[in-house]
């Protein structure tokens, strides 16, 4: 069996979510006219309420894409090419920062490499936040979209986006946030956190892969990515996926409903875990001392003197399924761009803590854990038993 702590990645889907996506896969098309179309209808309209309540916005502002690298990347490239069609400046000035996913950074660079836009990046604290007060620095008279992550996916580092936001309130500068990771135990709240666009995935909640939300303010000019039928006021063109909505809407509402009490059991889970493991000699925590600072899901630690690559093969064969570093985007190990940014030493590992883990997921963890980090600093395995099953 399996000990899975790697929910950052990707978290089992909830029953009910499977229940919603199983109950509106076999329908019609919403935008059919005929009665089984409209009922269609209703379960995406449905969804997009739960949505806007766990939000915090509008459902007209609600917009379902096929995940968070579609949300960032339309929120992204929609606004900076708005800019550039109202003829905003020359090239109309961007601002993130280092420890953004790539599905912000990647989209924000290409703008920049094909002149486009300018852009800045602004580099983070040792412990993985960013300044507030750097991030405003860095708006200038041409900037036209701020993009910051209200919590890194490696590190759990929490930013204070709504101080950046509420700087910029009277400036015509928008602000976004990929929210994927906060969600879970955090609560995001565009119109208390005075944002104007905001990115989520449903699969990191307990929601199927393959569906996420990007919420666009009203009256935000946005170019769209995708051209055709003009469904979602004509942001993304589609199909909608009835299913897939209305698992994302369901997950939402029991994200939100179930917050208080999952993010006080998680924090407890997490914290052993990062008691047991800091006992052992040369492991150090990355991210923020301040337990208000970071998500009470993600632990990350550097460990000295093993591999990366002979602790994931060690932790696989020991049945721990954890992250080197991120694997949110290829599933390569290392050569993080957050532990580059931040100068972090040593071998990385990420545990993530999601709504099913349980105190025997922790036991397993430090056991296996407290066998495998001396064992691999004694030294090289033996050949019988570095070979890698399969
Ligand atoms: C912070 C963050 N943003 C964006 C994404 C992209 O989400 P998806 O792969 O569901 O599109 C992820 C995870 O992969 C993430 O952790």
């Amino acid at each position: 069996m399996t000990t899975y702590l790697d929910h950052a990645a990707t978290t089992p889907p909830r029953p009910a979510a499977r229940a919603a996506l199983q109950r509106w896969l076999d329908v019609a098309n919403p935008s059919s006219t005929h009665l089984a179309g409209q009922a269609a209808r209703v379960a995406v309209e449905q969804a997009r309420d739960q949505v806007a309540d766990a939000l915090g916005c509008s459902p007209h502002e609600v917009v379902f894409t096929a995940g968070a690298t579609e949300a960032d990347n339309l929120a992204i490239k929609g606004i900076m090419w708005a800019a550039c069609e109202q003829h905003r400046a020359a090239r109309p000035h961007l601002v993130t920062t280092a420890v953004e996913h790539p599905a912000v950074l990647d989209p924000a660079r290409w703008l920049a490499e094909r002149g486009e836009v300018t852009l800045s990046i602004v580099p983070p604290a040792a412990d993985g936040r960013v300044d507030p007060e750097a991030v405003l620095a860095a708006v200038r008279a041409d900037t036209v979209l701020v993009s910051v992550m209200a919590a890194n996916n490696e590190l759990g580092s929490v930013n204070d986006v709504a101080t950046i936001a509420a700087a910029l309130a009277e400036r015509e500068v928008a602000v976004h946030t990929d929210a994927v990771q906060a969600v879970l135990t955090r609560e995001v709240d565009m119109s208390d956190w005075g944002i104007d666009a905001l990115a989520l995935s449903a699969h990191k909640l307990g929601g199927p892969a393959g569906v996420g939300v990007a919420v666009l303010r009203r009256g935000l000019p946005v170019v769209p990515l995708l051209h055709g039928g003009g469904q979602d006021r004509g942001v993304r063109s589609g199909t909608l996926a009835a299913g897939l909505d209305a698992a994302c809407g369901v997950v939402l509402e029991q994200t939100v409903a179930e917050r208080p009490t999952l993010s006080l059991r998680l924090r407890d889970l997490t914290d052993r875990l990062a008691a047991g493991l800091l006992e052992l000699d040369g492991v150090r925590r990355n991210g923020p001392a301040d337990p208000a600072a970071r998500l009470v899901t993600h632990l990350h630690v550097s460990i000295d003197g093993i591999e990366a690559d002979a602790l994931a093969v060690a932790l696989d064969r020991a049945g721990l399924a954890a992250s080197s570093g991120s694997a949110c985007g290829s599933g390569a190990a290392g050569g993080s761009h957050v532990l580059t940014a931040i100068g972090a030493h040593g071998t990385p590992l990420r545990l993530s803590l999601g709504w099913p883990s349980t105190d025997e997921d922790v036991d397993r963890a430090l056991e296996v854990l407290g066998e495998v980090i001396p064992r691999l600093r004694r030294g090289p395995l033996r050949p019988a038993t570095a070979r890698v099953a399969g």
